[in-house]
């Protein structure tokens, strides 16, 4: 058997991992891959049942799965709680004990939604890159200080660190996967200003010269946010920070019409973390209308990274395909002339294309 945690956590987390839960399960019975799910508490739900947003107990039990499946953490209702208490801890706290140093954020353009890009057709059609971002460094895990007084006035500090060999796992990590795609890596980050970014394109520029066949070059943050929308198909895998990187997939996850339908991997040293990369959206929140397409996309990425279910993933890819393609539309993606669908509706029309 293959055991997958699934945390729903808050907002539309529930929703939208029942729907990828679902397709998981119409998936399993077509391929006998033996998959068995167990539910745990995170963030928000997890506070609220236990006084903490990460219980021990998760941890653990993640530790011992085969995969896990993540919905979304947050809300309004914790946003006053003292730091160590917020639903975002959850997450850090499963990125650090599982040593997922490594987020992968594919962005997809898919040609029955390139109307909904806010890019012109032409420089989006085809359009498909992959963002590696590091996910257990650099300034989220680095020393701060939330207030102190320096020089008679009050200040807060964040501090930004990355060393040689958390650079270079990231970076190997990067191009491997290129050498599965069209072998090009684009390494960002801001080394014309910051001493990490200097040790980074260093180091970055050792670990290519093991990889000859691989494309690499270097572009500074903002460059690059402005590359993203003025020729996004230049890119193939690009390898970036955390910080960087977190700002970076926002942006590239609209090329493509929607983040509703982006979905995103997390590896490291021990299981592996699947989510769509949209957050918990509490406005819209238990009301049928959530686009599940990232969570079941984060499922297909689950099958093939870590059950090696190649057919299973394509399955469900091209399930949603053939939805997309049929012309159902959830509220997020919906146009003049499209088959609107709520969450749970969307969810059995994928399952029949399976
Ligand atoms: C993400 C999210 C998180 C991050 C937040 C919720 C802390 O934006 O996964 O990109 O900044 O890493
Ligand atoms: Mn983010």
């Amino acid at each position: 058997m293959k055991k997958i945690i699934v945390i729903p956590g808050d907002g539309v987390g529930p929703e939208v991992t029942d729907s990828a839960v679902k397709v998981l399960k119409k998936i399993d019975e077509k391929f006998k891959i033996g998959l068995e799910f167990e539910t745990r508490y995170a963030g928000g739900a997890a506070y609220d049942k236990f006084g903490e947003p990460l219980p021990a107990e998760t941890l653990d039990a993640c530790k011992k799965a085969d995969a896990i499946l993540f919905g979304a953490v947050g809300g309004k209702k914790w946003d006053n709680l003292e730091v160590k208490f917020r639903p975002e801890q959850a997450l850090f706290g499963l990125r650090k004990g599982l040593g997922l140093f490594a987020n992968l954020r594919p962005v997809k353009v898919y040609d029955a939604l390139i109307d909904g890009s806010p890019l012109k057709p032409e420089l989006v059609r085809g359009g498909d890159l992959l963002i590696v971002r590091e996910l257990v460094g650099g300034i989220y895990f680095g020393d701060r200080c939330e207030s102190e007084i320096y020089n008679g006035v009050e200040r807060a500090w964040d501090m930004e660190n990355y060393s040689v060999p958390e650079v270079e796992r990231i970076t190997k990590l990067a191009f491997d996967t290129a050498k599965l795609r069209r072998g090009k890596v684009t390494s960002v980050d801001k080394a014309n200003v910051l001493s990490t970014s200097r040790l980074w394109r260093k180091v970055v520029g050792e670990v290519a010269k093991n990889y000859p066949e691989v494309e690499l070059n270097h572009l500074y943050v903002d460059n690059c946010a402005m590359q993203l929308v003025l020729n996004p198909k230049q890119f193939d895998v690009i390898v970036t920070s955390n910080m960087f990187g977190d700002i970076l997939s926002d942006e590239a996850s609209v090329i493509g019409g929607s983040i509703g339908l982006m979905p995103s991997a997390s590896m490291g040293e021990l299981t592996s973390f699947y989510e769509p990369i949209h957050g918990s959206a509490p406005d819209i929140a238990g009301k049928n209308i959530v686009n599940p397409m990232g969570t079941i996309l984060s499922a297909a990425m689950l099958l093939r990274y870590s059950l090696q279910a190649e057919d299973a993933a394509k399955a469900i890819e091209s399930a949603i395909d053939k939805t997309l393609d049929d012309g159902y539309r959830t509220a997020d993606i919906f146009s003049e002339g499209f088959k609107k669908v709520g969450t749970k509706e969307v969810t059995e029309i994928i399952c029949d294309r399976l």
